[in-house]
């Protein structure tokens, strides 16, 4: 089986060298101008310089990397503003990518084994998260193989190319957005910001049929510092190039102006990654499922026991632990922004779809019950459409009725009325203890999770909670995660 596959980039564009000790094959990737097979005639030709070029680093790469080395054509990337940028010709390289993997191994692209198959010019890409829960976005974006991942406030960076763009989008259940860095410039003031706005190579990243939004954060370092003003700035360098602004647009240009350098981005998921697809009935106070799967991953669930939520509401925890059990892809029926951008594959984003993941296969089932009818009504529905009906069994029944389910302990977890939200505070603080109770008396052996902005309703609960961790903003207030070892 092939372990890992390094693309180095086209000539005139830099070369990196990575001299992996465990990469199989190595593989040049010429500029599409170099005709590769036959040698210009003319040795003055540029071409002919290029080939000279191309002989020294082939010669150099075979000294330094142990496997065969390959030189392929095909692939052209261009650098500006000290930003890897992603050119017009991304899709041929993904596709010549997937092509050449096939050829080579007679598999189908899936899971890591072909995204060992990187890019070499890469763009940072940022994972916005909760703030609070960064260590859990961490762990998930190391598990799904972005292994050059990095904790950063708010969220998860990393270098990539836009094969990862799509592969972030499509695999991370925590992450609630994932911006790519396309690229920055100085601007010290508005005039300046026009100018560069408008000789911006936006045409190598948008589409000239899609219009756009422009959103600029400011920040008090910088001379330009009204957000409307250099709003205006950039939407007018995209209009002179052809582009159509619309506050309804579905592609965001993000704008960040700090320390007078301006660093733009693309939103490449749209509407918010919480919103999986599938959900369509939600009830008083639903968690998003961005938040769930974090507070599923910091309660140490891998997809290998049972959940149970005693207050399931719409169903958004044990719905997300059944699809972690089950493999299934957060983004597997949702569209994205980046399908609307240049640099769009569909026949490689097919195929990554269809990608495979490593799942525990749920041995566990999953339970959850509310109170309300209407609620379990709901979760129901919203469990079927999420293709994982057959693994919960809703219930209703309020939570001091719950009995304990035959097979091994697991997790329970859930949010609970709390604040000012639903609920005054005395019929709360008995809703908290009866849970307690309940849990105390017929849960041995099973951990719990529960979220609350208040730590005396969960003391309330008589259960024996660690010490609460960071706080993390929900529906406009903060909660905690509050946590037991096995009762
Ligand atoms: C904040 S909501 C939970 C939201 C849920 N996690 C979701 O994603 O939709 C709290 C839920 O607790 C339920 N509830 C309140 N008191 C209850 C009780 N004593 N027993 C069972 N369910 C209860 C409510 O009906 C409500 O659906």
């Amino acid at each position: 089986m092939l372990r890992k596959l390094v693309f180095v980039g086209a000539l005139g564009a830099g070369i990196v060298l990575d001299p992996d000790p465990i990469v199989d094959v190595v593989v040049l990737a010429l500029d599409p101008a170099v005709d590769v097979s036959v040698p210009p005639p003319d040795p003055i030709q540029p071409a002919k310089t290029q080939m000279a070029a191309t002989e020294t680093i082939c010669f150099m790469f075979s000294l330094l990397c142990p496997g065969p080395l390959l030189v392929v054509q095909g692939v052209r990337r261009k650098r500006r503003h000290g930003i890897a940028r992603f050119g017009a010709t991304t899709c041929r390289s993904v596709q010549f990518r997937q092509a050449f993997y096939r050829s080579l191994t007679g598999l189908r692209p899936t899971g890591a084994t072909h995204y060992a198959a990187r890019m070499t010019y890469s763009a940072e890409i940022f994972m916005t998260g909760t703030p609070g829960l960064e260590s859990a976005l961490l762990a998930e974006a190391q598990a799904n193989g972005f292994a050059d991942a990095r904790r950063i406030p708010g969220g998860v960076t990393f270098n990539g190319g836009w094969e990862d763009v799509w592969r972030a989008n499509l695999t991370m259940r925590g992450a609630t957005r994932i911006l790519v860095r396309i690229g920055s410039f100085m601007a010290f003031h508005l005039a300046q910001l026009d100018k560069r706005a408008k000789k911006f190579p936006w045409a190598e990243m948008l589409r000239p049929d899609i219009p756009l939004r422009v959103e600029v954060v400011t920040s008090r370092k910088s001379k330009i510092y009204h957000a409307g003003a250099a709003t205006q700035r950039i939407e007018d360098g995209l209009k002179a190039n052809g582009y159509q602004i619309n506050p309804d647009a579905p592609i965001a240009i993000k704008a960040r102006i700090d320390d007078n350098r301006v660093t733009i981005s693309i939103d490449t998921s749209g509407e918010s990654l919480h919103k999986r697809g599938h959900k369509e009935a939600v009830g008083k106070a639903p968690m998003r499922e961005t938040l769930a799967a974090l507070m599923l991953r910091e309660c140490g669930y891998d997809g290998r026991e049972p959940v149970l939520d005693p207050m399931c509401g719409s169903g958004t925890f044990v719905i997300e632990a059944a699809e972690i059990a089950a493999g299934l892809l957060p983004g597997r029926t949702r569209r994205f922004a980046f399908e609307q951008l240049a640099s769009f594959d569909a026949d490689a984003w097919n195929d990554m779809r269809q990608m495979r993941v490593d799942a525990p296969r749920p041995a566990a089932h999953f339970h959850g019950s509310d109170r309300d009818a209407g609620a379990v009504r709901m979760a129901t529905a919203n469990a079927e459409r999420a293709g994982v009906g057959d693994l919960i069994t809703f219930a209703n029944l309020s939570a001091t009725d719950l009995q304990r389910p035959d097979g091994p302990p697991g997790l329970i977890i859930c949010n609970p009325p709390y604040g000012g939200r639903i609920g005054n505070q005395k019929m709360l603080y008995g809703i908290y203890a009866g849970l307690g109770e309940t849990l105390k008396s017929r849960f041995a052996g099973w951990r719990v999770g529960l979220v609350t902005s208040e730590a005396g309703l969960a003391k309330a609960t008589g259960l024996p909670f660690k010490p609460k961790g960071a706080p993390i903003p929900h529906g406009g207030l903060k909660v905690w995660l509050f946590q037991s070892e096995e009762l």
